[in-house]
């Protein structure tokens, strides 16, 4: 059986899936049922400093975004840092930890932007036996208006400040999350690494506005006919996040720094694919507050059984291993030669895929009498619009041309040669290495 076992940052946990710091995590009481259902370890929700805690607006907080099945796709909130006393939330995680050592508990914490707030803060943290810290730089609405939240983490200066801070008055591991809503996810992942960090987390969420009611014309959700901008994140923002830690796994400067990845993971396979892109482990919210703390069954149970297929005995196998396949596109193989094929047996004859060919992209599929669907060989371009709008996995897949073929669009041979790209002479990447 596959070892499911993580040791990141020197932080041990039984398995990946760790939650991350919002309502899952808020209190004791869900913090020992996340871990008596097996999750790896908690980020605690995010704790402010000493004094009167926040006020939540007392309307709908969340907002939604389904697909047609009403499956939750994307999920939008304006709440903020936790609203329960520092003391109490403190004392409960101590307890937790106490009772749980071998799960992981980091305490996520978001102060003002000032070294006495931080020091204040930090060894009544350690105090708990919180295994770590997350520095949360990223949440995009209510504490950034205060000068905290995104707005640090949209200034590399001050996340190598804070995290030199908490570097100097923490002895522990300092994981710095990072906020998407920035051009250059690199810029502030070397300003953590700069700080001494020894991990960053991402994402946070996405600003956004998930939709406008009409009535009142007003964003929703909406607080008494008055909305604003909240933080995005659940299925729809995964590719986002993956391209992001991809960024980040790849850049020279914060090669090798341990990631832990966020943002949309619901499978056991999202999981996978954030760790192959270089993350240690993964940390979830939306799929938890969707389908409940017992989703990290089927996740722990789709991990192991994929590996164990695969043969990878550890998780430490996984990370990074898709890395060296991320390129820029001027390193992509342009003598490689796909053709869509459709399955006429699968194929229920909607027509999405000539409708979507035909009026929008190469005139590549033919209505045949009896609404048969055929690729047109010598117009095909192999964009893939056709397999993305078909209604039936796997009718619609694109298929490689041998070397040898004529590709009838462009009467050009397939040659057998450019079958190896790495090393092939058009190559950038290989004129670069000789
Ligand atoms: C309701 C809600 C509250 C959140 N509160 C916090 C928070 O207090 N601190 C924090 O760092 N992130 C917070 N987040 C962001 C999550 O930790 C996570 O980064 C984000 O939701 C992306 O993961 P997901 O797609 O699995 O939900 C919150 C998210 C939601 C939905």
């Amino acid at each position: 059986m596959a070892d499911l076992t993580t040791d990141f940052v020197g932080i041990k946990s039984p398995n990946p899936f760790w939650l991350a710091s919002a309502p899952p995590t808020d209190k004791e009481y869900n913090v020992r049922r996340a871990f008596e259902a097996g999750w790896g370890g908690v980020v605690w929700k995010t704790l402010g400093a000493e004094g009167p805690p926040v006020v939540n607006v007392n309307g709908p907080r969340y907002g939604a975004i389904y697909g047609a099945d009403r499956r939750l796709l994307g999920l939008n909130n304006i709440e903020l840092i936790t609203d329960r006393p520092l003391e109490v939330n403190l004392e409960e995680m101590a307890r937790v930890k106490a009772d749980y050592p071998d799960r992981a508990l980091i305490a996520s914490i978001m102060v003002p932007c000032e070294e006495a707030a931080w020091k204040a803060i930090l060894p009544r943290v350690a105090e708990t036996g919180a295994d770590g810290i997350e520095l949360n730089f990223g949440c995009p609405h209510g504490m950034s208006e205060r000068g905290m939240g995104s707005a640090v983490g949209q200034v590399p200066e001050y996340i190598e400040m804070v995290t030199r801070w908490c570097k100097e008055y923490y002895d522990r591991p300092v994981i710095v999350k990072l906020t998407p809503n920035i051009t250059d996810i690199r810029k502030p992942a070397e300003a953590a690494r700069n700080g001494g960090a020894d991990a960053v987390s991402l994402i946070n969420t996405i600003n956004s506005i998930t939709s406008v009611d009409l009535d009142q014309m007003c964003p929703q959700p909406t607080i008494d006919g008055k909305g604003s901008h909240g933080g995005y994140c659940g299925p729809a923002v995964k590719p986002i996040a993956l391209s992001m830690v991809s960024e980040i796994a790849r850049a020279e400067a914060t090669r090798g720094m341990p990631i832990s990845g966020i943002g949309g993971v619901t499978t056991w396979r999202d999981a996978a694919e954030f760790m192959a892109l270089g993350c240690g482990n993964v940390q979830v919210c939306t799929a938890a507050m969707t389908y409940g703390f017992r989703i990290v069954e089927e996740m722990t149970r789709g991990l192991s059984a994929w590996m164990d297929e695969k043969g990878y005995t550890s998780t430490a196998e996984i990370v990074g291993r898709a890395v060296p396949n991320v390129t820029d596109w001027q390193y992509l193989n342009l003598n490689y030669v796909t053709k869509a094929r459709i399955d006429q047996d699968a194929c229920i004859q909607c027509g999405r895929c000539y409708a979507a060919c035909e009026d929008t992209s190469h005139q590549a599929i033919a209505m045949k009498p009896g609404r048969v669907f055929e690729v047109v060989d010598e117009e095909c371009v192999a964009c893939n619009l056709c397999v993305d709008v078909c209604p039936v996995e796997d009718c619609i897949t694109m298929v490689e041309l041998e070397p040898g073929a004529t590709d009838p669009r462009t009467g050009r041979v397939v040659e057998s040669e450019y079958a190896n790209w790495t090393t092939h002479p058009n190559n950038p990447a290989a004129q670069a290495a000789e």
